[in-house]
């Protein structure tokens, strides 16, 4: 693996990644939404595009074929917050991901890797399960499951190798998205309520550069047409994070359980194992959740 397209590069992963990629030695060319991207600096092996990945003849038009061998797919228009239920807007991340695997193809790429995420499970469950009335949070989860589906047949049918990494919940300095590590240590920081579910669901938050180097290795040495979960490897019960969160962050914050109602579906630690991506891989995650949080509120009191 030398040239590595990268999608979505200048989002929150998407960064730490392209950084990932350059310092093991690779040529990166990264595409984002902006004219000049607000995350990436500017190095030797870096070039940067502006490409929305809906404008696939665009896409073809302004990268070269037969220079590229892998393709690192993260662009996604609201993977987080309200935009996550809208679902026209998830079905169009859907199909933007299958055209850009097409593209992938046709540039001479030979492996495809996807962002996908654990709430795929979570959709498969909720889905399944008889009478169940899933919440409208999983339309989000829905988009990455049918993307993952389509990508597996078209693939197959296409020639192209396919990795679906699948992030449990990447946090770290850096982030401004209203996901769940990221508010909660702006309400300490705030001295506002800590109201939570009873956070008795398994969970597992990962740190941004761990999340970007799972990238680089799947990349390299994932097996074609796998899976692989992105975690700490340290998964437990939400509340047991937030404990943990809270007494190094926030000791004066007095954490609430309970008032909020959980609608979500409660995934088995072993949804959570990396040993698949460990063993195939080599992926091995460095930055615990103390270290990462605290790194993470100590960049939050400067911004
Ligand atoms: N952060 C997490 O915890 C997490 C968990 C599971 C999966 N993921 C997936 O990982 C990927 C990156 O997540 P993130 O947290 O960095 O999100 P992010 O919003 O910070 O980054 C997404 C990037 O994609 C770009 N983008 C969106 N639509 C585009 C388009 N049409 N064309 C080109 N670029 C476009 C955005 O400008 C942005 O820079 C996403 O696919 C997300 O669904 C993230």
């Amino acid at each position: 693996m030398e040239k590595v397209i990268i999608t979505g590069a200048d989002g929150f992963v998407g960064s730490y990644t392209v950084q990932h990629f350059l310092n093991e030695g690779c040529e990166v060319l990264a595409l984002d939404m902006g004219d000049a991207p607000r995350r990436l600096k500017p190095e030797g092996k870096l070039s940067y595009k502006k490409c929305d990945v809906s404008d696939i003849a665009k896409m073809k038009e302004i990268i070269p074929a037969g220079i590229y061998d892998t393709f690192v797919h993260f662009a996604w228009a609201g993977s987080s917050g309200e935009a996550r239920i809208d679902h026209k807007l998830q079905m169009q991340n859907a199909l933007n991901t299958v055209e850009c695997m097409k593209v992938a193809k046709e540039l001479g790429c030979s492996r495809f890797v996807c962002a996908g995420s654990i709430m795929e499970y979570e959709v498969e469950a909720a889905i399944h399960s008889q009478g169940s009335h899933p919440g409208m949070g999983y339309i989000y989860g829905m988009g990455k499951h049918i993307a993952h589906c389509m990508c597996k047949a078209i693939a197959a049918n296409i020639g192209i190798d396919l990795l679906w990494p699948m992030i449990t919940n990447a946090y770290g300095v850096g982030e401004y998205s209203p996901r769940f590590v990221n508010t909660t240590l702006r309400k300490i920081i705030n001295g506002e309520p800590l109201q939570f579910t009873a956070a008795t669901q398994n969970y597992d938050f990962v740190y941004v550069t761990d999340v970007a180097q799972a990238f680089y290795k799947v990349a390299k040495n994932g097996k074609p047409f796998c899976e692989y979960m992105i975690g700490s490897g340290n998964a437990k019960p939400l509340k047991e994070f937030i404990l943990e969160m809270v007494g190094s962050c926030g000791p004066d914050s007095k954490p609430l359980f309970g008032d909020v109602p959980f609608t979500g579906t409660n995934m088995p630690l072993s949804t959570f194992a990396i040993d698949d991506i460990k063993n195939d891989c080599g992926y091995e995650p460095e930055v615990s959740f103390g270290e990462g949080t605290k790194m993470t509120m100590d960049w939050l009191h400067t911004i």
